[in-house]
């Protein structure tokens, strides 16, 4: 365990040798046959992961298209600005801090956090409240098995995850256009649901800036803005957190935004949506198609109440 904020780093922490060191170190630590996760930028060392049950075999979208058109605030609002500005972005040495509602709060390092687990690819159906989706082979960690660790408390009735704000290397943040750092949040029936996971890599490699690196969650049965990019700090909470989209447009974001066909968002409807790459239109699915895994979660809900 690493306990120091990010002011604090020295020189030496951000040599090539202080990022090598940390690398292997990150590697051996983790459990699993043939795998290695990777920290660092550049590194784009492969990653194995092992398949998952929960994947769905439909065709994915292109590494360019899923790569290439990103929505991340931090780094601009149009779909290719992540791509050009997110290199930027220093993602080694990288932190995490958790608090609140749990027995061992701390701020770990990010090899730390990970260490122990088993990477698993998980190719899931995102889909965006603007009405696009995508397929993606995502990398990651069922994210109970993150959180459980730190004991959260019986007090603990949501997570709240919180998004890194570094205005010197995220442009994007220089603007006013969302509350800064982004958040958001989840009730722990869905943080700890067995579909929902901390990815670390896609299409095999290390995650790209532009898609949250070094660590993003994932929640394929929600819009795509529920899976909050490049996570800082999670916190165990007793009521429901504030979230980013919420706070801003309080009418057109939930806090539950659990994929709905039936409930239209106030400017349109969430009824069909483009697959990127396609043309065509197709039919939204209730919870993404996700809901045999979830629809349990909200039996008794009004789910036009709680969109
Ligand atoms: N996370 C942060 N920190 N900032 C953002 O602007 N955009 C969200 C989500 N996570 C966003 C974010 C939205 S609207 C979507 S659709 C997904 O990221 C897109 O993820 P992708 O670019 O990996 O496809």
């Amino acid at each position: 365990m690493l306990i120091r904020q990010g002011g604090d780093l020295t020189e030496n922490d951000v040599t090539p040798r202080g990022i090598y060191l940390r690398r292997r170190e990150f590697m051996t630590g983790v459990a699993g046959a043939g795998l290695a996760l990777a920290a660092g930028p550049a590194s784009a060392i492969a990653l194995r992961g092992e398949p998952s049950r929960y994947s769905t075999d439909e065709e994915k979208t292109s590494k360019d298209n899923v790569t290439g058109y990103n929505n991340y605030y931090e780094f601009g609002v149009d779909k290719s600005d992540p791509a050009r500005n997110a290199g930027a972005l220093t993602t080694s040495p990288w932190t995490v801090k958790i608090d609140g509602e749990c027995d061992k709060p701390g701020t770990y390092d990010l090899g730390d956090f990970l260490r122990g687990n088993t990477l698993q690819e998980r190719i899931y159906r995102l889909r965006c409240v603007e009405g696009w989706s995508m397929v993606i082979p995502w990398l990651g960690v069922p994210l109970a098995d993150l959180l459980k660790p730190y004991g959260p408390t019986s007090k603990a009735k949501y997570v709240a995850f919180e998004t890194l704000e570094r205005p010197s290397e995220m442009i994007g943040q220089r603007r006013s256009v969302l509350y800064w750092p982004y958040r958001e949040g989840l009730r722990m029936d869905e943080a700890m649901n067995p579909l929902t996971i901390m990815a670390v890599g896609l299409y095999g490699e290390t995650l790209p800036n532009q898609n949250g690196a070094p660590m993003r969650l994932v929640v394929p049965w929600k819009y795509g803005f529920k899976s909050i990019k490049s996570i800082v700090r999670i916190s165990f909470t007793e009521k429901q957190p504030p979230t980013a989209w919420n706070r801003s447009a309080a009418r057109e974001y939930g806090f539950y935004s659990n994929v709905n066909p039936e409930v239209d968002h106030p400017r349109w409807s969430q009824a069909t949506e483009r697959r990127i790459g396609e043309f065509r239109r197709r039919p939204t699915l209730m919870f993404n198609g996700y809901g045999e895994q979830v629809a349990s979660m909200y039996r008794g809900m009004d789910l036009r109440k709680f969109f």
